[in-house]
């Protein structure tokens, strides 16, 4: 297991993570959009009542500041004996933090909850250019994303 840099702490999200800078982060992946903090407090209201299947975690540097962050959603299952998935999703790291290992330590953080809560295996959707760091954190390619957007 790779180390955290000294003073970065990594912990499951906070309410109190709006004000630290989270959305900013996912702002690397994506459009993110203006959520407001009422916005963001009805959503962490929701996560926190589904803690059983969602789990969002956030790395932090020593000043404080969301510098990373990633989730894992755990969907239940009929086949394969009411088998666990883990669907990995939303890994970012800010721009300037990026080649810190970070990334891997946010994917080693969300491997070992999908293990402990018997996730027979986990999965995710990445771009080719990202495919190099997947496989650094043990993945594999396995099968073809496809998408229908609404
Ligand atoms: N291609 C090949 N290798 C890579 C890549 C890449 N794009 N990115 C990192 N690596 C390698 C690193 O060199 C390192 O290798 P090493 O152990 O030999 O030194 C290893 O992978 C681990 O790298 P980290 O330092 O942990 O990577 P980082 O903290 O920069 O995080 C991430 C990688 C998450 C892809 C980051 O660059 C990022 O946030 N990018 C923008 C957002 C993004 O694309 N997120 C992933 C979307 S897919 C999804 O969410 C399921």
């Amino acid at each position: 297991q790779s180390q955290l840099p000294e003073g970065y702490t990594i912990r499951p999200l906070q309410r109190g993570d709006y004000a630290k800078g989270f959305l900013d982060v996912l702002r690397v992946l994506t459009t993110v959009g203006d959520v407001t903090e009422e916005q963001w407090n009805q959503r962490y209201e929701w996560l926190t009542q589904h803690n059983d299947q969602y789990f969002m975690i956030s790395i932090l540097d020593s000043a404080s500041r969301v510098v990373g962050t990633g989730a894992l959603i755990v969907e239940r299952k009929f086949i394969h004996n009411l088998g666990l998935v883990g669907h990995i999703e939303d890994i970012a790291v800010a721009k300037d933090q990026q080649g810190k290992k970070l990334g891997l330590r946010i994917i080693q953080a969300l491997d070992f909850v999908a293990e402990k809560v018997g996730c027979y295996k986990s999965i995710l959707d990445c771009s080719e250019a990202n495919e190099g760091f997947y496989v650094k954190c043990g993945f594999r390619r396995a099968g073809l994303e496809m998408a229908h957007y609404y």
